[in-house]
């Protein structure tokens, strides 16, 4: 790729837009606050900016107008953060397997792929209703085919990193370093900078 978001002598966290993907649960909203403040740009939380856009929340976008309406709605709201200022932009899980988004992702973006077990996509989704997918059937079974579907997909991002049970900031952390990683000239807070 040799889009500008590529190029390697850009400063990660000041002229890129970074964009996290993965499934529902894989705690894309809570790292990405994180990193934004560590990394010092502005978040935005991609669900929210379609639920700010349709003036509904999901449930009910996906209720009253289904759910290609929702994809059509998250591609185009997708594609105007894609071509805001740089931030963190967390997607919900369905965003990067769709092939325009991921497209416009790869050409715009530094993706970084948060990769969760089930166990801890299970554990962190329970209890919650605002997930239209998983409020039909049985989460458990739900999310399990979604890693057989999706993962592959996922898989493309530019970056994966592993994440657990473990808190945000640990995750938040292990992202810094990957970025780090990927691009060695780019000039990253690690963590030991800030002692
Ligand atoms: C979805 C994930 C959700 C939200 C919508 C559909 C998906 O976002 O976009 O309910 O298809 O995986 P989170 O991944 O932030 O929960």
């Amino acid at each position: 790729m040799t889009s500008a978001a590529h190029s390697p002598s850009r400063n990660l966290g000041q002229d890129t837009i970074i964009v996290l993907v993965g499934l529902m649960g894989a705690g894309k909203s809570c790292v990405g606050r994180r990193l934004a403040l560590r990394l010092d740009i502005p978040f935005i939380d991609a669900d929210m900016e379609v639920e700010a856009a349709a003036g509904c929340s999901i449930v009910d976008i996906f209720e009253q107008y289904g759910e290609e309406a929702f994809r059509d709605g998250e591609r185009r709201v997708i594609a105007r953060l894609l071509d805001g200022p740089p931030s963190i932009i967390a997607t919900g899980g369905g965003a990067f397997i769709d092939e325009q988004t991921s497209a416009l992702i790869a050409d715009k973006a530094l993706s970084v792929w948060l990769r969760a077990d089930l166990e801890t996509l299970v554990s962190r989704t329970s209890g919650r209703s605002h997930r239209p997918l998983l409020n039909d059937s049985d989460p458990r079974e739900i999310l399990s085919a979604l890693i057989d579907q999706r993962y592959p997909v996922y898989a493309e991002a530019d970056i994966v990193v592993d994440t657990g049970l473990d808190s945000a900031n640990v995750t938040c952390e292990r992202v810094i370093d990957a970025l780090a990683d990927h691009i060695p000239s780019a000039k990253m807070p690690r963590d030991s900078d800030m002692t």
